[in-house]
C-alpha cells in the first residue's frame, strides 16, 4: 500500500516541506530503498528505523518496501526523517490507520524507538503554520523552540510509541498550551544616549536615522564620540516584533550564535566587523555556506568603524546585499538566500591625521592627503548612505560641566512614533520605512509644494547636487515630517534634509 506523510528539513534559515512516500508492496523478496536523501543520512536512518520498529515488535521487513523523499531534485540532510518514515511504515503495512494529512512529523529515533531532538525545528514549524498544518508533532525536548511560533498545534513526543498512542486516539503527545508569547518590556539600556553630552546636532542626525532606518556616515575627529553614538542607536529603535524576532533568531542559529533557541531576543543586532575583515565574513559563504555579518545585522545596525580602513573590495560585496536586502551564498553543491536588511553605520576620520576642521588640534596632512582620503569615499557606496554627519569633538573641561543628554528612553518614543507613521503609509505596499522607498514611491509619497521645491531646486543649483542626492533629501525630508507626524514635507523639513549632505556638496 502507498501512503504518504509530512515532514520538513531546513534549507539556509528555511523550513522547507518534504513528502515521505512509502509503499510496501505485497509480493516480493524483502528488500528496503531510500531514494533521494543525502547517502550516509539514508544509511543512518534506514538502521535507526529498522531497529526502533523491530525493537517495538513490528514485523515490517518481509516485504519490498521503497521510500521517497519528495520533491526529488535535491540531496536532503539531516535526522529528523526518521519519525515520518516509521510512521509511513506502519501505516503503509496497515499496522495502523489514521488520518495523517493535516499532520507534519519531525524526529530522530534512538534504537529503542525513544525520540531525539533535531535543530532547525523553529524554522520547520514556521513553515508548518505557513503551509496551513493543524499540527505539528516532534521530540518532546524541542518543544519550547517551537512553541515560539502561534498558530499551530504544537505537540511533544518522547517516543514512537507515544506519537503512535496519539495516532490512535489515546493518550501520549504533550500539546503545549498556546500561550501569546509577547515581547517584554524594553529593558534598560546598557548604552544610553543620556551619557552622550552636548553634541545636539549629532544627537538629532543620529535619531533622524533611526526613525526612517536610514544609512547614516559619521565624520569626526578620534575622541569626538562616534562610536558612542553608534553603540547607543539600538536602543532608540523599536524592539523586533515577533515575526522579525524568530527571523533574526533562524539567522543567528544558522551562524551558531545562538545557545538555546527557545531564548529569543527582541534587542536589535548591533554588529560591528573589524575593519580587516574578509568579504566572506562580511557577506557570508566559507565551506558550510554560513551567514555573513550582514545577514547577522538583519533587521539591526551593521557599524562600520574606521569605515575607509576596510578593503575596497569588502566595501564593493556591500553594495548588493545593500540593494536587495539579502545575500546569496554559494556553497559547491547548492546557493542559499539569507535576508540581509540593515541599517548602515558608517564612521571615520575626516582626513589621515584625524584632526582636518577640528577647532583645537591642527591637522598636519598635506590638502592633497586630504582630498585622496575624502576621494575613497565618493562612489557607489555613499550613493547608497542617506545621511551624513560631521561629529565634532566636545572640549573634555567643556563635558564636566555639561548635563546628561536627553535619555534613549524618551528618543525611542520618537522614533517609534515615525515608524508607526510608516507602517501605516506603507501598508499596501512591500516596504516598511522611508529609506527603503523607490523612485515610484518617492515621487508619490514626498510630494513638494511651491516653497519647499523652490528651495530644493535652488540648493540643488547651488551646490550641485546629483539625482541621486536628490532622492535622499526627498526621503529624509518624509521622515523629518513624520517625526511630527505630519503629511505635508514643509520648507523646513527639505532646509534640515539638505544639512545631511554635507559631502555632494564637497564635491
Ligand atoms: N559628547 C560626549 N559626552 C560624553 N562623553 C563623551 C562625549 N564625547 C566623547 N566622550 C568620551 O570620549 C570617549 C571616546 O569617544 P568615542 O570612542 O565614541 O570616539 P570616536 O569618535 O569613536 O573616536 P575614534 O575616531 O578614535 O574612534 C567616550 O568613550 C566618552 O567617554
Ligand atoms: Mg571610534
Ligand atoms: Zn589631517
Amino acid at each position: 500500500m502507498f501512503c504518504r506523510i509530512f515532514s520538513a528539513h531546513v534549507a539556509g534559515i528555511d523550513g522547507v516541506l518534504i513528502e515521505v512516500e512509502v509503499d510496501t508492496a505485497n509480493v516480493g523478496l524483502p528488500s528496503f530503498s531510500m531514494v533521494g536523501l543525502a547517502e550516509t543520512s539514508v544509511r543512518e536512518s534506514r538502521d535507526r528505523v529498522r531497529s526502533a520498529l523491530k525493537n517495538m515488535g513490528f514485523s515490517i521487513f518481509n516485504k519490498p518496501i521503497t521510500i521517497n523523499f519528495a520533491p526529488a531534485d535535491f540531496r536532503k540532510e539531516g535526522t529528523g526523517f526518521d519519525l515520518p518514515v516509521a510512521i509511513g511504515l506502519l501505516k503503509s503495512s496497515g499496522h495502523i490507520d489514521a488520518d495523517t494529512d493535516k499532520t507534519l512529523f519531525i524526529g530522530e529515533l534512538s534504537l529503542d524507538g525513544r525520540l531525539r531532538p533535531v535543530s532547525g525545528v523553529l524554522s520547520v514549524t514556521y513553515a508548518a503554520r505557513e503551509k496551513g498544518f493543524e499540527n505539528i508533532i516532534l521530540p518532546a525536548e524541542n518543544v519550547a523552540e517551537a512553541s515560539l511560533v502561534s498558530g499551530i498545534n504544537i505537540g511533544g513526543a518522547a517516543s514512537l510509541q507515544d506519537v503512535l498512542g496519539w495516532l490512535m486516539n489515546e493518550d501520549g503527545v504533550v500539546f503545549k498550551e498556546e500561550t501569546a508569547v509577547s515581547p517584554p518590556a524594553y529593558r534598560e539600556q546598557m548604552h544610553d544616549f543620556r551619557d552622550v553630552k552636548g553634541q545636539f546636532t549629532a544627537r538629532r542626525a543620529a535619531e533622524v536615522a533611526a526613525a526612517g532606518m536610514h544609512n547614516i556616515l559619521m565624520i569626526g575627529p578620534p575622541g569626538s564620540g562616534k562610536t558612542m553614538i553608534a553603540r547607543r542607536l539600538p536602543g532608540i529603535l523599536p524592539q523586533l516584533d515577533m515575526e522579525e524576532a524568530i527571523e533574526t533568531l533562524k539567522i543567528h542559529s544558522v551562524a551558531g550564535l545562538v545557545k538555546n533557541m527557545a531564548d529569543i531576543s527582541f534587542e536589535r543586532p548591533f554588529v560591528s566587523p573589524h575593519h580587516t575583515s574578509s568579504s566572506v565574513s562580511i557577506v557570508g559563504g566559507t565551506s558550510k555556506a554560513k551567514p555573513g555579518q550582514v545577514s547577522i545585522a538583519h533587521n539591526g545596525i551593521l557599524f562600520m568603524d574606521e569605515f575607509l580602513e576596510f578593503n575596497r573590495s569588502v566595501l564593493e560585496t556591500l553594495r548588493q546585499p545593500m540593494e536587495d536586502k539579502e545575500v546569496t551564498v554559494a556553497r559547491a553543491d547548492r546557493t542559499v538566500k539569507y535576508p540581509a536588511s540593515f541599517m548602515l553605520v558608517a564612521a571615520c576620520n575626516p582626513c589621515p591625521c584625524g584632526y582636518y576642521g577640528d577647532s583645537k588640534r591642527e591637522c598636519v596632512c598635506t590638502p592633497s592627503q586630504v582630498q585622496k582620503y575624502r576621494a575613497r569615499l565618493s562612489g557607489p557606496l555613499l550613493d547608497r548612505i542617506d545621511i551624513h554627519m560631521e561629529v565634532n569633538a566636545v572640549d573634555l573641561k567643556e563635558l564636566a560641566g555639561l548635563e546628561d543628554g536627553e535619555s534613549s528612553e524618551t528618543m525611542r518614543e520618537r522614533v517609534i512614533n515615525a515608524h508607526r507613521a510608516q507602517k501605516v503609509r506603507f501598508s499596501g505596499e512591500k516596504i516598511l520605512l522611508n529609506s527603503q522607498m523607490g523612485e515610484k514611491q518617492i515621487k508619490k509619497y514626498c510630494r513638494l509644494d511651491g516653497k519647499s521645491m523652490k528651495l530644493l531646486e535652488n540648493a540643488c543649483d547651488k551646490f550641485g547636487y546629483s539625482a541621486r542626492a536628490y532622492s535622499k533629501i526627498l526621503k529624509v525630508a518624509r521622515t523629518l515630517a513624520d517625526m511630527e507626524n505630519v503629511q505635508e514635507i514643509l520648507p523646513k523639513h527639505v532646509l534640515e534634509a539638505l544639512h545631511y549632505r554635507l559631502l555632494d556638496r564637497e564635491t
